[in-house]
């Protein structure tokens, strides 16, 4: 036995209140039967936090670049090992602004960070706590949806944390209801 006292009294705590949760969730599961593709939309809370679009070194709208017929792929792939889903070079950006818009300051400004091979340096909008186990990978080929956890994007001018998916409540409520791995170990490596 590692841990200390207060650590392991912690433990305690948040494994009793998750075990109330799940019987909430269960019991309130079993009173609305609801489709399962709304299940799992709701299982993903909206941030009830302040959460303002952190200002980004060049003003990309996925908005306005959706309206164009890309789909999230073609910027956003899931290389090996599968955590994570990447920005796109700033080669994929200028196929197209070698002439669209090139005029304007900030495209000047991409151009600048892809003559010199720069990645633009996005800042962060989703994290999870460091140290916490996350891989996009196991979501994607259980077939849970980009816009369960991140919004409705098409809609969004700039991206800013629309809900609240990096919360361990978050995290177990959707795995209890679809019956995936809930042990602490699936997501905390003593
Ligand atoms: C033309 C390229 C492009 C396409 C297509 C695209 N994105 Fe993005 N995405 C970006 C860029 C650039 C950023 C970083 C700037 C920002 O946060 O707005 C980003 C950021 C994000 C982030 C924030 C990640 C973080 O934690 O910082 C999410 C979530 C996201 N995209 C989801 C999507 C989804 C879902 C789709 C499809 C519906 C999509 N994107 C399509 C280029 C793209
Ligand atoms: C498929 C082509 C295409 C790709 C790929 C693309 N864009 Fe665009 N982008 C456009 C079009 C079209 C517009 C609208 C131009 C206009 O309004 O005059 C635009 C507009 C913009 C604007 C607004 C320009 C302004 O100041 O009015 C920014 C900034 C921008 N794109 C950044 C990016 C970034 C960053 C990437 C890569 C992550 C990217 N674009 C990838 C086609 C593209
Ligand atoms: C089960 C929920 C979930 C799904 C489904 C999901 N994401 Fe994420 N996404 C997250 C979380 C949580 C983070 C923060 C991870 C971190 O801190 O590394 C994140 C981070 C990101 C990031 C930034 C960091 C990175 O991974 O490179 C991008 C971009 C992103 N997601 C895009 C997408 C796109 C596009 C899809 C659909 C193909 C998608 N996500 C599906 C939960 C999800
Ligand atoms: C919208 C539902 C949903 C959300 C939100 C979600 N997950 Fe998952 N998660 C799943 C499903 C479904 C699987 C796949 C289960 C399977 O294949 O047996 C999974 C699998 C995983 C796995 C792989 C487990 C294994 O070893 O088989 C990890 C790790 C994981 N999730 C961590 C997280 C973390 C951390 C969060 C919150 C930041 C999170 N998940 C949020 C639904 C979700
Ligand atoms: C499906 C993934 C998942 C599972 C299972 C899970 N957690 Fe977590 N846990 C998280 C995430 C994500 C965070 C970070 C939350 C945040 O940043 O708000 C977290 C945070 C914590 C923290 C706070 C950590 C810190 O350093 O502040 C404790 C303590 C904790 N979890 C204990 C547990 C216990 C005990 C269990 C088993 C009953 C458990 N967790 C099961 C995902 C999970």
């Amino acid at each position: 036995m590692k841990m200390t006292r207060p650590v392991s009294l912690g433990f305690v705590g948040l494994a009793v209140t998750a075990a109330l949760l799940f019987f909430e969730r269960s019991l309130t599961a079993r009173q609305s039967p609801a489709s399962s593709a709304t299940a799992t939309k709701s299982m993903v809370p909206d941030n009830p936090s302040e959460h303002p679009a952190p200002p980004q070194p060049i003003p990309y709208s996925h908005k306005k670049h959706l309206a164009l017929g890309l789909e999230c792929k073609t910027c956003h792939t899931n290389p090996e090992p599968g955590k994570l889903m990447t920005f796109p070079d700033t080669g994929k950006c200028m196929q197209c602004h070698v002439t669209v818009a090139k005029e304007k300051p900030t495209i000047q400004k991409l151009a600048s960070y892809a003559k010199s091979k720069q990645a633009v340096p996005w800042v962060r909008v989703y994290t999870v706590l460091p140290g916490v186990t996350w891989s996009h990978r196991p979501h994607l080929q259980a077939g849970v949806d980009c816009e369960t956890c991140h919004g409705q994007v098409r809609d969004m001018e700039q991206m800013s944390e629309v809900t609240s998916v990096t919360t361990m409540y978050v995290c177990l409520n959707c795995h209890d209801t679809n019956h995936a791995k809930t042990a602490c170990d699936t997501c905390h490596k003593s």
